[in-house]
């Protein structure tokens, strides 16, 4: 058996977490394989929103086994308070969900340098979620990080101490800033019984042994290939590498055994941060699309930047992801207008080009746009590909068109249900 990827095309919040919720009643395990609680996947059914962080958004269907991988950032304090709010939810995932030994640890200083690093940064910042990515990805690479195995140990307070030291001295080239670090110490380790309780485990072995069984499994990404650390808008990236390939090392299995790769992309463009974003409105317009899809962080509340969108850009993440299907979310928030634009290329140099320059920050890109007709009524009750306008279907042939990727799924709004298989 393959192991099913599904990942974010832009820059972040696609979607993504009600896509794995729908799609996961068609699997065995679900498995987060990088990032950490800068994700904010949110899901809505009976009437009810849930947002989650750390957890793999296939924790609502009985049953079913998350795995949080070894390429994973975790830190025990946000990640307690979805687990009470999973109990307040009633949801049965003691013996459902598995956490790797080797998924890193968000210390509180790692907090801290987050913070004073983007303090320093000034005008400059990249606008991080605060969580601690950043420096728990350093430490991880750097080699000196605490993993989640390591809470077994019988020295890990001994090592949680020299991390911290080297933490604090390391904090003396930045401005301060307001942490209550003592506070902050005390509800981690009190949050150490929650993660000891849940099963560790070497998720390599389980995830490679599953699939040995022929057990279905769905690798559910967070952030978006944009934020890629490799081939994303860098600097202004997260620290993780968000795309295919991060699937292999966040959970350790081998390149051929990955299957389908569904991306999901918005009907358009939104991006939470600083950083550069080619089709970006500063328009009413742009307002328009910020309230219309209620465009605001679910981890950090910012109100996300909204635009047209970027069909190269789509054309990029589609081929390094090795994306096999598309599933684009959001398709009723463009409900409102008469008129569509998306990006089909690109000017910057005095060139035209519909390949990304090597330095998106620094050259200034301007889309070169193309006019669509929009639908301009409303979706609702809309169940069937079939019955859609004849505007929407030919927006959607179009998209699969310019992008060479079949459209297998229309999100029409943020409930399970409101879902079209094409
Ligand atoms: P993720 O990080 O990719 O899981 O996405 P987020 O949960 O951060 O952001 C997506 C937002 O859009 C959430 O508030 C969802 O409830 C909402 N959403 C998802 N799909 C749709 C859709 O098709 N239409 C509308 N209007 N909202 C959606
Ligand atoms: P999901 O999984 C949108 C952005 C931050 C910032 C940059 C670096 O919900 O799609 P970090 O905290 O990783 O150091 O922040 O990346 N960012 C996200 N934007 N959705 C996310 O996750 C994000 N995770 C990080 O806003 O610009
Ligand atoms: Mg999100």
């Amino acid at each position: 058996m393959k192991i099913d990827v599904i990942l974010g095309l832009q820059w972040g919040d696609e979607g993504k977490g009600k896509i794995v919720d729908f799609l996961a009643e068609q699997y065995d395990i679900v498995a987060r394989f990088q990032g950490g609680p800068n994700a904010g996947h949110t899901l809505k059914f009976g009437g009810k929103k849930y947002i989650l962080h750390t957890v793999p958004s296939g924790i609502f269907r009985e049953k079913l086994i998350n795995v949080i991988g070894n390429g994973v950032v975790l830190d025990p304090i946000t990640f307690e308070r979805e687990i009470q709010n999973l109990r307040a939810a009633e949801v049965a995932f003691e013996d459902r969900l598995l956490v790797a030994k080797k998924a890193h640890l968000i210390l509180p200083t790692h907090r801290l340098l987050d913070a004073a690093s983007e303090a320093a940064k000034g005008a400059a910042k990249i606008g991080s979620t605060l969580k601690g990515i950043g420096p728990t990805y350093m430490d991880k690479t750097g080699r000196n990080g605490l993993r989640v195995g390591d809470i077994l140990l019988p020295n890990f307070r001994d090592r949680y101490e020299a991390l911290k030291k080297k933490h604090l001295e390391m904090l003396q080239i930045y401005p301060s800033v307001s942490f209550d670090l003592v506070a902050e110490e005390e509800r981690f380790f009190n949050s150490l019984n929650t993660l000891k309780a849940l099963q560790l485990i070497d998720s390599e072995y389980f995830i490679n042994k599953a699939l040995d069984e022929n057990k279905k499994i769905l690798a559910e990404g967070a952030q978006g290939s944009m934020l890629d650390i490799d081939f994303g808008t860098y600097p202004f990236v997260t620290s993780s590498n968000t795309v295919t390939a991060g699937v292999c090392v966040g959970l350790g299995v081998a390149p051929q055994r990955i299957g389908e790769v569904i991306g999901v992309t918005k009907a358009y463009c939104t991006r939470v941060g600083s950083g550069p974003f080619p089709t970006e409105l500063h328009d009413s317009v742009g307002d328009l699309l910020r309230t219309e899809g209620a465009e605001f962080g679910s981890t950090t509340g910012r109100p996300r930047r909204c635009g047209w969108i970027d069909l190269p850009q789509l054309r990029y993440t589609i081929m390094l992801n090795g994306v096999t299907q598309l599933c684009i979310t959001k398709i009723d928030v463009l409900n409102i207008f008469q008129d569509l634009h998306a990006a089909v290329a690109y000017r910057f140099d005095d060139v035209e080009s519909a390949e990304l320059p090597y330095d998106m920050a620094e050259v200034r890109v301007e889309p070169i746009y193309q006019k669509i007709a929009g639908w301009n009524i409303s979706l609702d009750g809309m169940t069937d590909f079939e019955i859609l306008p004849d505007t929407l279907k030919s927006y959607i042939l179009f998209l699969e068109g310019y992008l060479k990727t079949k459209v297998t799924m229309i999100s029409t709004g943020p409930e399970r249900e409101k879902l079209i298989l094409c």
